[in-house]
């Protein structure tokens, strides 16, 4: 079954291709022709992945889904969320996005956090969606080199190393994606069925 993922972001793709391990036949937006900015102008994870696949769906009638994340900080009640691409400013610039949350979170005890990712599937014109959430802790100071954006100060509960000290594999074992994305595929399999 051909279906689109409708990101441009290589890190995601390349996360739920190798999730998803061949089961389907995975395109992005650029196979799909499709080079136009995305619209994203829903205050919620929810509202922001529908309109991203409604988007798709609409103008280019592909089997398609989408996913908003956002890194939800309890201590600053659950900023930056739906805002956490472009927490620092339009230039959405992972480091900078960085160093603003840790400035926010000086002097607070309270460092946990959580990643959620909402994915939205259009299908056969119906629409469905699918929620993932890792909790963990912000840690002082970024540690690591793998993965993106906050990946260097989220420390999953139960382990010691960020996301950014953890290679692909381990990521995708535990990561707030996988597990939306892990009840995309159980409905995905399911229906086929
Ligand atoms: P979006 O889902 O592309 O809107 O992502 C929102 C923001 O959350 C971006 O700044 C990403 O860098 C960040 N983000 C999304 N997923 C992850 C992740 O797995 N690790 C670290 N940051 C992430």
């Amino acid at each position: 079954m051909k279906l689109c993922f409708a990101t441009n972001n290589t890190h995601k793709f390349d996360e739920v291709a190798a999730a998803l391990d061949g089961r389907f036949e995975l395109v992005n937006l650029a196979d799909m022709g499709c080079t136009e900015e995305l619209p994203e102008t829903g205050d919620t994870l929810e509202a922001n992945s529908h309109q991203k696949a409604a988007y798709l769906h609409q103008h280019y009638g592909v089997d398609c889904f989408a996913d908003d994340t956002g890194l939800e900080v309890e201590a600053l009640g659950g900023e930056p969320g739906v805002y956490s691409a472009r927490y620092a400013g339009p230039q959405r610039n992972a480091t900078d996005n960085v160093q603003l949350l840790l400035k926010n979170l000086k002097g607070k005890t309270d460092r946990s956090a959580r990643f959620r990712a909402v994915f939205t599937l259009i299908l056969a014109g119906a629409t469905h969606q699918f929620e993932g959430v890792v909790t963990g802790q912000i840690i002082h100071i970024p540690r690591g080199s793998e993965g993106f954006g906050y990946d260097p100060v989220f420390v999953p509960d139960g382990y010691d190393r960020t996301f950014a000290e953890m290679n692909l594999v381990d990521k995708n074992g535990i990561s707030h994606r996988t597990r939306a994305l892990q009840k995309l595929v159980d409905f995905l399999t399911t229906i086929a069925e």
